[in-house]
């Protein structure tokens, strides 16, 4: 079937088109920007949750596509920082990931506990309106450089639990594997296979 997929981040769509395929799930994936009337913004990220934001975007381009629709809404938590990152990750700190990445190093530099997790969240959103969630993490520690190319925002900080190297240095193959996202998806791939009539 096609899901119209609520992102314009490349590589969030690039990892979840191959974790699907992994999944045996062979979907045609599109994107807001492919709609025959694409919407000329985003919606604004009010939600306090990130089950709360990856709702509001399926329901948004709802009013777009009648069909299946899929969201992600991810973050970093940071134990040292509560509640500074997380639903706002993108935006506590202007600039670009890597401005992000400067950021949060120099709030940490005094700090002891450099525990961290990643959060994703998506949503399929059911023709009917009907809305399913799913949810995965990936604890990890913040490095106190950054380290490595691969991936984005805070992937050359991001240590997983188990490694020495961060997600930058560990490449894309090694985060597929692991990630939060791997797991939301995992699970909404589940629940796909345990519903195959839909
Ligand atoms: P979203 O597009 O609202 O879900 O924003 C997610 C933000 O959280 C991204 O812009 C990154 O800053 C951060 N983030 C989420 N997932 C990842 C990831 O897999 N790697 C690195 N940063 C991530």
């Amino acid at each position: 079937m096609t899901i119209l997929f609520a992102t314009n981040n490349a590589h969030k769509l690039s990892e979840v088109r191959t974790l699907l395929a992994e999944f045996g799930l062979h979907d045609q994936i599109i994107t807001p920007g492919q709609l025959p009337v694409a919407p000329d913004h985003e919606p604004e990220e009010t939600g306090d949750t990130y089950a709360a934001n990856a709702a509001l975007k399926v329901n948004f381009l709802s009013s777009y596509y009648d069909g299946w629709i899929m969201s992600d809404d991810s973050g970093i938590d940071v134990a040292a920082l509560p509640g500074l990152l997380g639903v706002h990750s993108k935006r506590w700190h202007p600039g670009t990931d890597a401005d992000r990445c400067q950021a949060l190093l120099a709030k940490l530099a005094t700090a002891t506990n450099r525990d961290a997790s990643y959060t994703c969240v998506c949503c399929l959103r059911e023709p009917t309106g009907r809305v399913h969630t799913f949810t995965g993490v990936l604890p990890g520690t913040i490095a106190p450089t950054c380290r490595g190319q691969a991936g984005f925002g805070y992937d050359p900080l991001f240590i997983p639990t188990g490694y020495n190297q961060t997600l930058g240095e560990l490449g894309q193959d090694v985060k597929n594997q692991l990630s939060h996202r791997r797991r939301a998806f995992q699970a909404l791939a589940k629940w796909r296979r345990a519903h195959p009539s839909v």
